[in-house]
């Protein structure tokens, strides 16, 4: 079964060939990083305006790097929601103009289900699993049951664990965007510099907060510039990515044991982080647990991922109408 996904909830216009949720025949990735740059943060007016002049083209792109046309395809996959509600529009409305020409069923594919699945791409892994998403929206552990359905066990309660990444490179004064900047500096830095508070992690739950992380590294910051003392920004990094990963690492060890599931899969842009993989990969092999992270490509936002999730409801017998919309927040 070939997929034909599309993805444009933030500020990347996406396009992707999917066969059977497993191999990506061909994908087509628009970057509109370096205009948003710019301003420091994705402009959503902007974002929706560039979706509208990218999306057919690379629709377009797509088929013919995989040499196909719509007769080779079985369904039409596109992200619903959550993201920015302009931006969905421009990929809701493309894929049901699509859908409505070629008669083919449309799947409307929730983003976060898309970047669990995008661990199903060149694997044989499948639901049920546990999944660690953390991305630049959200930071949450799921049940994932089949076919590809999810019970949250927790979730941040503020900011989302690539936000306070951004944040403190902000803080820092780091380009956008601030996560890999940290990441990078952090891998020069000393992680027990600056002793940052672990949040959450004596009580007995599986919710996030970074809110008192981030005070915490800007009063750290704020006190230091005060005394004109000198901040070794790759030390900030290095022990502020210690306190996330060791939060992130201890609840989804946790989460393994509370619910029995032995396969995780880690999901959304700071699956990239190399500090959460190799501390993620250490516990799992002490505790004996499997996990799989996607290949950096597939972490942050594309269409495959989302061809991949829209395959789990197509064999599930499951598709939307021509009403489908797109949603700015929609849960799981
Ligand atoms: O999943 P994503 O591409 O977009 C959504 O939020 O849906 O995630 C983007 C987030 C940003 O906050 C970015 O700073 C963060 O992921 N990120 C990273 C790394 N690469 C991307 N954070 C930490 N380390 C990284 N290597
Ligand atoms: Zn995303």
């Amino acid at each position: 079964m070939n997929i034909l996904a599309i993805e444009t909830s933030c500020d990347e216009t996406a396009a992707a060939i999917v066969a059977d949720g497993r191999r990506v025949v061909a994908e087509t990735i628009a970057s509109q990083m370096e205009i948003h740059a710019q301003f420091g943060g994705v402009v959503p007016e902007v974002a929706s305006r560039r979706h509208v002049e990218s999306v057919t083209a690379v629709v377009s792109a797509t088929f013919a790097k995989a040499g196909l046309t719509w007769s080779n395809i079985d369904a039409i996959a596109v992200t619903c929601g959550p993201g920015l509600l302009g931006a969905l529009l421009v990929g809701v409305s493309a894929a049901k103009g699509y859908a409505l020409a070629t008669g083919l069923p449309l799947i409307g594919v929730h983003h976060i289900a898309g970047h669990v699945a995008a661990s199903f791409v060149e694997t044989d892994l499948a639901p049920p699993l546990l999944a660690l998403v953390v991305s630049g929206g959200h930071t949450e552990l799921l049940a994932v049951e089949p076919p590809l359905t999810f019970r949250k066990l927790g979730g941040t309660k503020d900011d989302a664990a690539g936000e306070a990444y951004d944040k403190v490179a902000r803080l820092l004064g780091l380009p956008y965007p601030g996560g890999p900047r940290v990441d990078a500096l952090a891998a020069e830095g000393d992680p027990t510099a600056y002793a940052f508070p672990r949040s959450l992690l004596e009580e007995d739950s599986f919710d996030f907060s970074y809110s008192g992380l981030k005070s915490a590294v800007h009063n750290e910051l704020a006190k230091r510039r005060q005394r004109g003392e000198e901040i070794v920004a790759a030390d900030v990094c290095a022990s502020f990515q210690a306190a996330v990963v060791e939060v992130l690492v201890d609840k989804t060890a946790r989460a393994v044991r509370h619910t029995g599931l032995s396969t995780v899969v880690v999901a959304g842009g700071v699956a990239a982080n190399r500090g959460l993989r190799q501390a993620l990969q250490r516990r799992a092999k002490e505790d004996g647990f499997h996990v799989h992270f996607p290949p950096i490509q597939l972490c942050t936002d594309n269409a495959a991922m989302i061809g991949a999730a829209a395959y789990f409801y197509a064999a599930a017998g499951r598709a939307h109408d021509l009403s489908l919309n797109a949603y700015a927040t929609l849960p799981l």
